[in-house]
């Protein structure tokens, strides 16, 4: 699949264009192309010294989108909404959105600050790209642990969407060798797992403890 990150530039954006890249077709956004440039072959260079060889693209943001099957917003909430509206035109319909966006605010401690109308950052994505099929998914997957790709991953990432787009995110995820998707519901259910990320890093910051994460405990049910 062609997967374009826009933000991918950043923390999450690079973590998940270095676990992805040997099996998908990745571009990396940025608001500058020769930056984004940089990026993908920034990347090509760290997986090629895992012996991983792949080719990564990058180019400016609205660019990056283009063929793409599947764009993540890795951007943080107050740019992300901005730039959901900017590339909303140029956007095909079946492309599939995923957000890790979480909306939240530091008083004292940090806070999930959802925008009141939506209730989620992924709900009011949604509304902007009114055309497209968002996915909420990775918000308690540690960008340091993506990037360290020395790092054996286990952990489990909630995801949130229509049922179609859903699964197709669920086996992007289980194309991350150590990551397992869960469904967490529809779209409408990811204000409950946007808010555990502050409270990840809340209980990260007062526990000694950095790269807090979630696993899921249960038992099967044949
Ligand atoms: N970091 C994590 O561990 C983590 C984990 C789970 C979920 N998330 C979520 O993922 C999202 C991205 O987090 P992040 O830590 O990866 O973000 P980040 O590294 O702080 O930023 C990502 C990119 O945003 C772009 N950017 C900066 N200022 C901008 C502006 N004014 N307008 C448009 N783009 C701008 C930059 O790309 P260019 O300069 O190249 O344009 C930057 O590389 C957030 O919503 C966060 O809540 C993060």
């Amino acid at each position: 699949m062609r997967i374009t990150l826009l933000g991918g530039t950043g923390n999450i954006g690079e973590g998940l264009a270095l676990r992805w890249a040997p099996k998908h077709d990745v571009v990396i956004g940025s608001r500058n192309a020769e930056k984004a440039e940089e990026a993908a072959i920034s990347c090509e260079a760290r997986l090629s010294k895992e012996g991983i060889t792949c080719v990564l693209n990058g180019g400016e943001n609205a660019q990056a989108i283009k063929h793409s099957d599947v764009v993540v917003i890795a951007l943080q909430y107050q740019f992300a909404i901005p730039t959901a509206v900017a590339i909303k035109d140029q956007l095909q319909g079946n492309v599939i959105v995923v957000s890790p966006v979480v909306p939240m605010t530091k008083d004292g401690f940090l806070r999930y600050v959802p925008a009141d109308k939506y209730g989620s950052a992924a709900i009011e994505i949604q509304a902007i790209l009114s055309n497209n099929d968002v996915v909420s998914a990775f918000h308690t997957t540690p960008a340091a642990r993506l990037i360290d790709l020395k790092d054996t991953l286990d952990l489990d990432v909630l995801v949130c969407g229509s049922e179609k787009p859903k699964q197709t995110v669920m086996e992007l995820i289980k194309d991350i060798d150590g990551l397992t998707p869960f469904d967490a519901g529809p779209l409408e259910a990811s204000y409950m797992v946007e808010s555990i990320t502050p409270l990840l890093i809340n209980v990260s910051a007062r526990n000694r403890m950095k790269n807090s994460s979630i696993r899921i405990i249960g038992q099967s049910i044949e």
